[in-house]
């Protein structure tokens, strides 16, 4: 019998409905009244500064609530249990028109959203296929073809509602188009673990 072998896979962990209403309110709460940044490229699109989540006790519950999600997500992406921590956290305010261009975070190891706000059906987190390298130059999209893992360039992340989280490898390329519709707010962040090790050089990393 034929077997399809997924080679090299990325993983990208979706928990739904990880934060509870309690912690959605108090989170959209928090973001509505902070100091907002505007985003360099988008003038529709705000953040909050860059923060220790030690520093604050809404980041600390967030924290407190995506570590076992980070431990699942750290066994994908290590093999073996490390200790992870968030070691920044940040959030995005995005108005009708505004989107996020695409981007990746650098100097971490996994990322995660975690969505505050219902969003427009046009607005969802495009991840997208590493350019180059690997892949060959010929590309077969078509209306009719069938898209899976094996073809696809994108990756639309389904309807996220309010509490849900998504966790994916930092290096991962991600956008969101263009809002249409109401205020979208996510928190974002970065995290690492205590220390990767390959047959005995290994690195230890703080935040
Ligand atoms: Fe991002």
């Amino acid at each position: 019998m034929d077997q399809i072998e997924p080679l090299f896979a990325i993983p990208l962990l979706r928990s739904p409905g990880l934060l509870n209403a309690a912690q959605i309110e108090a989170a959209v709460d928090y973001i509505r009244t902070a100091r907002m940044e505007t985003n360099l490229r988008s003038s529709a699109l705000f953040h909050t500064d860059i923060a220790d989540p030690k520093d604050d006790p809404l980041f600390q519950e967030i924290s407190r609530v995506v570590a076992p999600k980070l431990k699942d997500f750290g066994m994908l992406l290590f093999g073996e249990e490390r200790r992870w921590s968030v070691k920044e956290i940040w959030t995005n305010v995005l108005e009708k028109g505004g989107s996020q261009a695409l981007h990746s975070h650098a100097n971490s190891f996994a990322s995660g959203i975690l969505y505050l706000t219902p969003s427009h059906s046009a607005c969802k987190t495009v991840f997208v296929r590493p350019p180059g390298g690997y892949d060959f130059s010929f590309r077969h999209h078509t209306r009719t073809a069938a898209m899976g893992p094996y073809n696809a360039g994108k990756y639309v992340l389904p309807e996220a509602e309010p509490g849900d989280l998504v966790l994916f490898p930092s290096y991962l390329y991600h956008e969101v188009p263009m809002n249409q519709g109401e205020q979208r707010i996510t928190i974002a962040f970065n995290a690492i673990p205590d220390s990767i090790d390959c047959w005995g050089y290994r690195i230890n990393f703080s935040g």
